[in-house]
Protein backbone atom coordinates (compact mmCIF):
# COMPACT_ATOMS: atom_id res chain seq x y z
CA UNK A 1 0.00 0.00 0.00
CA UNK A 2 1.06 3.41 -1.18
CA UNK A 3 1.75 5.05 2.60
CA UNK A 4 3.79 8.30 1.66
CA UNK A 5 2.15 11.57 2.59
CA UNK A 6 -0.16 9.98 4.83
CA UNK A 7 0.02 12.13 7.97
CA UNK A 8 -1.00 11.81 11.26
CA UNK A 9 -1.00 15.09 13.91
CA UNK A 10 -1.01 14.29 17.20
CA UNK A 11 -4.65 14.92 18.52
CA UNK A 12 -4.34 15.95 22.31
CA UNK A 13 -3.93 19.29 23.56
CA UNK A 14 -3.30 18.31 26.89
CA UNK A 15 -1.38 15.13 28.23
CA UNK A 16 -3.34 13.79 31.81
CA UNK A 17 -3.51 9.87 31.73
CA UNK A 18 -1.82 7.02 29.65
CA UNK A 19 -5.17 6.04 28.75
CA UNK A 20 -5.49 9.17 26.51
CA UNK A 21 -2.91 7.68 23.93
CA UNK A 22 -2.86 5.29 21.04
CA UNK A 23 0.12 3.72 20.10
CA UNK A 24 0.58 5.78 17.35
CA UNK A 25 0.76 8.89 19.58
CA UNK A 26 3.43 7.04 21.78
CA UNK A 27 4.66 6.25 18.36
CA UNK A 28 5.32 10.15 17.46
CA UNK A 29 6.53 10.63 20.95
CA UNK A 30 9.20 8.58 20.85
CA UNK A 31 10.00 9.95 17.50
CA UNK A 32 10.73 13.35 18.07
CA UNK A 33 12.14 12.43 21.66
CA UNK A 34 14.78 10.32 19.72
CA UNK A 35 15.19 13.48 17.70
CA UNK A 36 16.17 15.70 20.75
CA UNK A 37 18.06 12.41 22.53
CA UNK A 38 20.11 12.65 19.58
CA UNK A 39 20.68 16.48 19.50
CA UNK A 40 21.45 17.06 23.48
CA UNK A 41 24.18 14.40 22.84
CA UNK A 42 25.38 15.49 19.70
CA UNK A 43 25.08 19.38 21.55
CA UNK A 44 23.57 20.11 18.45
CA UNK A 45 22.13 24.19 18.41
CA UNK A 46 18.26 23.38 19.82
CA UNK A 47 15.30 24.25 17.21
CA UNK A 48 13.13 27.18 19.31
CA UNK A 49 9.84 25.05 18.73
CA UNK A 50 8.21 27.14 21.52
CA UNK A 51 9.67 30.41 21.21
CA UNK A 52 6.88 32.96 22.48
CA UNK A 53 5.29 30.07 24.70
CA UNK A 54 5.02 30.82 28.74
CA UNK A 55 4.89 27.51 30.48
CA UNK A 56 3.61 27.58 33.92
CA UNK A 57 5.08 25.06 36.51
CA UNK A 58 2.49 24.38 39.61
CA UNK A 59 4.19 21.98 41.65
CA UNK A 60 2.46 21.83 44.88
CA UNK A 61 4.21 18.30 45.50
CA UNK A 62 8.13 18.47 45.72
CA UNK A 63 9.83 17.57 43.07
CA UNK A 64 13.83 17.28 41.43
CA UNK A 65 13.99 15.80 37.88
CA UNK A 66 10.21 16.18 36.80
CA UNK A 67 10.31 19.76 37.20
CA UNK A 68 13.88 20.86 36.40
CA UNK A 69 13.34 18.37 33.28
CA UNK A 70 10.30 20.42 32.33
CA UNK A 71 12.14 23.70 32.47
CA UNK A 72 15.07 22.44 30.65
CA UNK A 73 13.04 21.11 28.08
CA UNK A 74 11.37 24.24 27.63
CA UNK A 75 13.67 26.42 28.27
CA UNK A 76 15.92 25.00 25.59
CA UNK A 77 13.32 24.64 22.88
CA UNK A 78 12.22 28.68 23.43
CA UNK A 79 9.28 28.98 26.35
CA UNK A 80 9.42 31.15 28.80
CA UNK A 81 8.88 29.41 32.03
CA UNK A 82 7.04 30.45 35.53
CA UNK A 83 7.77 28.46 38.35
CA UNK A 84 4.52 29.35 41.03
CA UNK A 85 5.79 28.04 44.30
CA UNK A 86 2.39 27.59 46.16
CA UNK A 87 3.90 28.11 49.64
CA UNK A 88 4.69 31.68 48.48
CA UNK A 89 1.47 32.22 46.98
CA UNK A 90 -1.87 33.38 47.47
CA UNK A 91 -3.13 30.07 47.94
CA UNK A 92 -1.24 30.71 51.67
CA UNK A 93 -3.89 33.32 51.77
CA UNK A 94 -6.78 31.36 51.55
CA UNK A 95 -7.38 31.32 47.49
CA UNK A 96 -9.01 28.66 45.92
CA UNK A 97 -7.25 26.89 43.69
CA UNK A 98 -9.68 27.18 40.91
CA UNK A 99 -9.29 30.97 42.00
CA UNK A 100 -5.72 30.43 41.57
CA UNK A 101 -6.27 28.60 38.10
CA UNK A 102 -8.34 31.06 36.33
CA UNK A 103 -6.27 33.75 37.58
CA UNK A 104 -3.29 31.66 35.61
CA UNK A 105 -5.31 31.56 32.68
CA UNK A 106 -5.60 34.66 32.42
CA UNK A 107 -2.35 35.84 32.10
CA UNK A 108 -3.08 34.08 28.54
CA UNK A 109 -0.28 31.18 29.34
CA UNK A 110 0.14 28.83 26.91
CA UNK A 111 1.22 25.47 28.91
CA UNK A 112 0.70 24.61 32.29
CA UNK A 113 2.44 21.74 34.02
CA UNK A 114 1.32 20.18 37.89
CA UNK A 115 1.76 18.52 40.28
CA UNK A 116 -0.74 17.70 43.35
CA UNK A 117 -1.43 15.30 45.70
CA UNK A 118 -4.91 14.98 44.92
CA UNK A 119 -6.01 12.40 42.39
CA UNK A 120 -7.74 14.14 39.02
CA UNK A 121 -5.95 17.79 39.50
CA UNK A 122 -4.35 17.99 36.29
CA UNK A 123 -7.37 17.26 34.90
CA UNK A 124 -9.49 19.87 36.78
CA UNK A 125 -6.79 22.36 36.04
CA UNK A 126 -7.49 22.05 32.21
CA UNK A 127 -11.09 21.89 32.43
CA UNK A 128 -11.31 25.09 34.54
CA UNK A 129 -8.61 27.23 32.61
CA UNK A 130 -8.75 25.40 28.83
CA UNK A 131 -4.92 25.84 29.16
CA UNK A 132 -2.84 22.38 27.76
CA UNK A 133 -1.89 20.77 30.63
CA UNK A 134 0.27 18.07 31.53
CA UNK A 135 0.30 16.15 34.53
CA UNK A 136 3.48 15.61 36.20
CA UNK A 137 2.10 13.74 38.86
CA UNK A 138 -1.34 13.61 40.98
CA UNK A 139 -1.11 11.58 44.06
CA UNK A 140 -1.39 7.65 43.61
CA UNK A 141 -3.34 7.91 40.43
CA UNK A 142 -0.58 9.12 37.15
CA UNK A 143 2.48 10.75 35.68
CA UNK A 144 2.45 9.86 32.38
CA UNK A 145 5.53 11.75 31.30
CA UNK A 146 7.22 9.45 33.72
CA UNK A 147 5.92 6.29 32.16
CA UNK A 148 6.50 7.48 28.75
CA UNK A 149 10.38 8.09 29.46
CA UNK A 150 10.89 4.75 31.22
CA UNK A 151 9.66 3.09 28.09
CA UNK A 152 11.16 5.24 25.48
CA UNK A 153 14.47 4.59 27.68
CA UNK A 154 13.95 0.43 26.84
CA UNK A 155 12.97 1.28 23.34
CA UNK A 156 16.48 3.15 23.08
CA UNK A 157 18.13 -0.04 24.43
CA UNK A 158 16.31 -2.75 22.95
CA UNK A 159 14.87 -1.15 19.35
CA UNK A 160 10.46 -2.33 20.93
CA UNK A 161 9.07 -3.16 23.84
CA UNK A 162 6.99 -5.76 23.04
CA UNK A 163 7.44 -9.30 24.39
CA UNK A 164 9.97 -8.38 26.70
CA UNK A 165 9.35 -9.08 30.56
CA UNK A 166 9.08 -6.42 33.00
CA UNK A 167 8.97 -6.51 36.58
CA UNK A 168 8.43 -3.60 39.03
CA UNK A 169 8.69 -3.87 42.43
CA UNK A 170 8.00 -2.23 45.45
CA UNK A 171 5.14 -0.02 46.70
CA UNK A 172 2.83 -0.54 43.97
CA UNK A 173 -0.14 0.74 45.76
CA UNK A 174 0.72 4.36 46.15
CA UNK A 175 2.82 4.43 43.18
CA UNK A 176 1.50 6.61 40.28
CA UNK A 177 4.79 6.05 38.44
CA UNK A 178 3.39 2.11 38.89
CA UNK A 179 -0.06 2.92 37.48
CA UNK A 180 1.25 4.85 34.45
CA UNK A 181 3.92 2.12 33.79
CA UNK A 182 1.33 -0.62 34.18
CA UNK A 183 -1.32 0.97 31.74
CA UNK A 184 1.86 1.94 28.92
CA UNK A 185 3.61 -0.95 29.28
CA UNK A 186 0.48 -3.39 28.07
CA UNK A 187 -0.53 -0.66 25.46
CA UNK A 188 3.16 -1.91 24.27
CA UNK A 189 2.45 -5.66 24.55
CA UNK A 190 5.48 -6.31 27.18
CA UNK A 191 5.00 -8.89 30.05
CA UNK A 192 4.33 -6.94 33.12
CA UNK A 193 4.86 -8.48 36.38
CA UNK A 194 4.51 -6.98 39.88
CA UNK A 195 5.84 -8.14 42.82
CA UNK A 196 6.00 -6.04 46.26
CA UNK A 197 4.96 -6.85 49.98
CA UNK A 198 1.61 -7.73 50.47
CA UNK A 199 0.38 -5.03 52.49
CA UNK A 200 1.78 -2.58 49.17
CA UNK A 201 0.01 -4.23 46.23
CA UNK A 202 -3.64 -3.39 45.02
CA UNK A 203 -6.05 -6.03 45.80
CA UNK A 204 -7.28 -6.13 42.39
CA UNK A 205 -3.98 -6.35 41.01
CA UNK A 206 -4.52 -8.97 39.17
CA UNK A 207 -6.81 -7.75 36.80
CA UNK A 208 -4.79 -5.28 35.82
CA UNK A 209 -3.24 -7.26 33.06
CA UNK A 210 -0.43 -8.24 35.16
CA UNK A 211 1.22 -11.26 36.76
CA UNK A 212 1.05 -10.69 40.29
CA UNK A 213 4.07 -12.16 42.72
CA UNK A 214 5.21 -12.33 46.39
CA UNK A 215 8.09 -14.29 46.35
CA UNK A 216 10.61 -11.59 44.07
CA UNK A 217 13.43 -14.58 43.32
CA UNK A 218 10.16 -16.31 41.42
CA UNK A 219 9.21 -12.71 40.11
CA UNK A 220 12.87 -11.83 38.42
CA UNK A 221 12.92 -15.28 36.57
CA UNK A 222 13.54 -14.25 33.23
CA UNK A 223 13.58 -10.30 33.33
CA UNK A 224 14.36 -8.04 30.72
CA UNK A 225 14.45 -4.85 33.39
CA UNK A 226 13.40 -4.14 36.48
CA UNK A 227 12.09 -0.89 37.67
CA UNK A 228 12.87 -0.48 41.55
CA UNK A 229 10.21 2.04 43.48
CA UNK A 230 10.41 3.96 46.71
CA UNK A 231 8.20 3.27 49.44
CA UNK A 232 5.83 6.33 49.33
CA UNK A 233 5.67 7.21 53.23
CA UNK A 234 4.37 10.32 52.70
CA UNK A 235 0.85 8.66 51.08
CA UNK A 236 0.37 6.18 53.99
CA UNK A 237 -1.76 6.88 56.69
CA UNK A 238 -1.41 3.26 58.97
CA UNK A 239 1.95 1.48 59.05
CA UNK A 240 1.32 -0.79 56.29
CA UNK A 241 4.97 -0.92 55.67
CA UNK A 242 7.55 -3.15 56.43
CA UNK A 243 10.99 -1.80 57.99
CA UNK A 244 13.84 -0.78 55.41
CA UNK A 245 15.90 -3.70 56.53
CA UNK A 246 12.91 -5.98 56.28
CA UNK A 247 12.15 -4.40 53.01
CA UNK A 248 15.81 -4.58 51.74
CA UNK A 249 16.27 -8.33 52.40
CA UNK A 250 12.63 -9.38 51.50
CA UNK A 251 12.67 -6.73 48.26
CA UNK A 252 15.76 -5.14 47.61
CA UNK A 253 17.81 -5.60 44.47
CA UNK A 254 21.34 -7.31 44.47
CA UNK A 255 23.65 -8.64 42.02
CA UNK A 256 23.07 -11.82 44.06
CA UNK A 257 19.36 -11.46 43.18
CA UNK A 258 19.61 -11.00 39.84
CA UNK A 259 21.23 -14.08 38.73
CA UNK A 260 18.03 -15.28 37.74
CA UNK A 261 16.92 -12.71 35.52
CA UNK A 262 18.15 -12.68 31.64
CA UNK A 263 21.44 -11.87 31.95
CA UNK A 264 21.44 -8.25 30.33
CA UNK A 265 18.51 -7.58 32.80
CA UNK A 266 18.83 -3.10 32.86
CA UNK A 267 18.05 -1.65 36.57
CA UNK A 268 15.36 0.87 36.16
CA UNK A 269 14.41 3.82 39.32
CA UNK A 270 12.47 6.67 38.94
CA UNK A 271 14.17 8.36 41.60
CA UNK A 272 15.07 9.43 44.50
CA UNK A 273 16.40 6.13 45.65
CA UNK A 274 16.86 5.02 48.76
CA UNK A 275 20.20 3.14 48.79
CA UNK A 276 20.51 -0.05 50.46
CA UNK A 277 16.72 -0.40 50.67
CA UNK A 278 15.14 -0.64 47.17
CA UNK A 279 18.31 -1.46 45.61
CA UNK A 280 21.77 -1.89 47.00
CA UNK A 281 24.99 -0.14 46.68
CA UNK A 282 27.14 -1.83 44.61
CA UNK A 283 24.14 -1.99 42.29
CA UNK A 284 22.83 1.13 41.76
CA UNK A 285 26.29 2.24 40.99
CA UNK A 286 26.52 -0.35 38.62
CA UNK A 287 26.67 1.43 35.03
CA UNK A 288 26.17 -1.69 32.92
CA UNK A 289 23.22 -2.83 34.91
CA UNK A 290 21.52 0.33 36.01
CA UNK A 291 20.10 3.18 33.65
CA UNK A 292 18.88 5.39 36.72
CA UNK A 293 20.65 8.52 34.75
CA UNK A 294 19.77 7.73 31.48
CA UNK A 295 16.18 7.74 32.59
CA UNK A 296 16.65 11.08 33.69
CA UNK A 297 18.58 12.13 30.38
CA UNK A 298 15.62 10.54 28.31
CA UNK A 299 13.41 12.67 30.53
CA UNK A 300 14.48 16.15 28.63
CA UNK A 301 13.98 14.25 25.39
CA UNK A 302 10.70 12.86 26.33
CA UNK A 303 9.52 16.48 27.96
CA UNK A 304 10.31 18.49 25.20
CA UNK A 305 8.73 16.17 22.54
CA UNK A 306 5.20 16.22 24.71
CA UNK A 307 5.68 19.60 25.39
CA UNK A 308 5.81 20.15 21.15
CA UNK A 309 3.13 17.84 20.72
CA UNK A 310 0.70 19.06 22.96
CA UNK A 311 0.85 22.88 21.46
CA UNK A 312 1.25 21.63 17.82
CA UNK A 313 4.89 22.52 17.53
CA UNK A 314 5.80 19.49 15.83
CA UNK A 315 7.06 19.58 12.65
CA UNK A 316 4.55 17.55 10.56
CA UNK A 317 5.75 14.00 11.08
CA UNK A 318 4.49 11.64 8.25
CA UNK A 319 3.30 8.04 9.31
CA UNK A 320 5.65 6.53 6.18
CA UNK A 321 8.50 7.80 7.70
CA UNK A 322 7.94 6.78 11.04
CA UNK A 323 9.64 3.79 12.56
CA UNK A 324 7.50 1.10 13.86
CA UNK A 325 9.03 -1.29 15.97
CA UNK A 326 8.54 0.84 19.10
CA UNK A 327 4.80 -0.04 19.01
CA UNK A 328 4.78 -3.72 17.23
CA UNK A 329 3.12 -5.97 18.61
CA UNK A 330 5.85 -8.82 18.85
CA UNK A 331 3.92 -11.42 21.74
CA UNK A 332 3.55 -13.66 18.92
CA UNK A 333 6.91 -13.73 18.67
CA UNK A 334 7.84 -14.14 22.12
C1 LIG B 1 8.32 9.75 41.42
C2 LIG B 1 7.10 10.56 41.78
O1 LIG B 1 7.19 11.71 42.20
O2 LIG B 1 6.03 10.01 41.61
N1 LIG B 1 9.47 10.49 41.18
C3 LIG B 1 9.65 11.11 39.99
O3 LIG B 1 8.77 11.76 39.45
N2 LIG B 1 10.84 10.94 39.39
C4 LIG B 1 8.52 8.59 42.32
C5 LIG B 1 8.83 8.85 43.77
O4 LIG B 1 8.70 9.94 44.28
O5 LIG B 1 9.19 7.87 44.42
Amino acid sequence: MERTGFTYDFPRDSLLSVGDLNPLDVQMIFERARHHFDAARHNEENTRTLAGLTQIHLFFENSTRTQASFEIAARRLGADVVNFIPGNASISKGESLNDTALTLAAMRSDILVVRHRAAGAAAHFARVTGVPTINAGDGAHEHPTQALLDAFTLARRWGGIGGKRILIVGDILHSRVARSNISLLNLLHADVRLCGPATLLPADADRWGVSVFHDIDEALEGCDAVMALRIQKERMTGKLTPSDREFATLWGLTHQRLERAAQDCLIMHPGPINRGVEIDEALADDLDRTVILEQVESGVAVRSAILELVTGRAPNQSIADMRTHDVDDRRDEA
